[in-house]
């Protein structure tokens, strides 16, 4: 709108921060960044903080600790879900990666969270595929919560259900990684 350009029809064609950066620039890249971002933020923190006010009330014979970290990834995977598979653009909507960034802090906290985003960071600058860090960050979150939260399998199975949605996301980027084609990360510079 900002922009009077359709990124669905420019660059990879993904509506997410990498296309942004390669087709809008810098400001369009942040901006879309930020509110991917603040979407997964809010939907997995809402549950965290009506499950916060909870413990304060004597509502402990309805939820568990259990039933609650179920809720919270059960937040995670309909997050990621309904941003890959948005029925706002005929279910064909972005790969998912800001939106599970966003939704993993208040989950998993910020050390954990921040090793992550190392991890998806480095793999991207090293390699200058963000893509691949996107796969690596996405194949390694289910592990990273089971680490956080040891033993609980509904946890692990929303994750990893959230998880293998941004990679199949990404099967297009990762057949041209294989066969040597993506490209690597840009930026559009100004025009003047
Ligand atoms: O998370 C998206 C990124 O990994 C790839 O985006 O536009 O290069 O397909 P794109």
């Amino acid at each position: 709108m900002f922009y009077h350009t359709d990124i669905r029809r420019s660059g990879s064609g993904n509506i997410g921060t990498t296309n942004a950066l390669r087709t809008l620039g810098k400001r369009g890249g942040v901006a879309v960044f930020l509110l991917d971002f603040a979407k997964g933020f809010a939907s997995a923190f809402v549950p965290c903080a009506v499950l916060a006010l909870m413990h304060l009330a004597p509502m402990e014979p309805f939820m568990n600790t259990t039933s609650e970290l179920a809720l919270q990834a059960l937040a995670f995977a309909c997050c990621t879900l309904g941003h890959i598979f948005s029925p706002w653009l005929s279910f064909k909507g972005g790969k998912g990666i800001a939106v599970a960034f966003g939704c993993l802090l208040p989950i998993l906290g910020p050390l954990p969270w921040i090793l992550e985003f190392m991890l998806f960071l480095i793999l991207a600058v090293v390699s200058r595929y963000v893509s691949l860090g996107s796969c690596a960050a996405a194949l390694s979150c289910p592990f990273m919560t089971a680490a956080v939260f040891p033993g609980n399998l509904w946890v692990i199975g929303f994750f990893s259900i959230g998880s293998l949605a941004v990679v199949w996301a990404h099967r297009g980027n990762i057949a041209r990684l294989l066969n040597g084609t993506e490209k690597p990360f840009s930026v559009r510079s100004k025009q003047r």
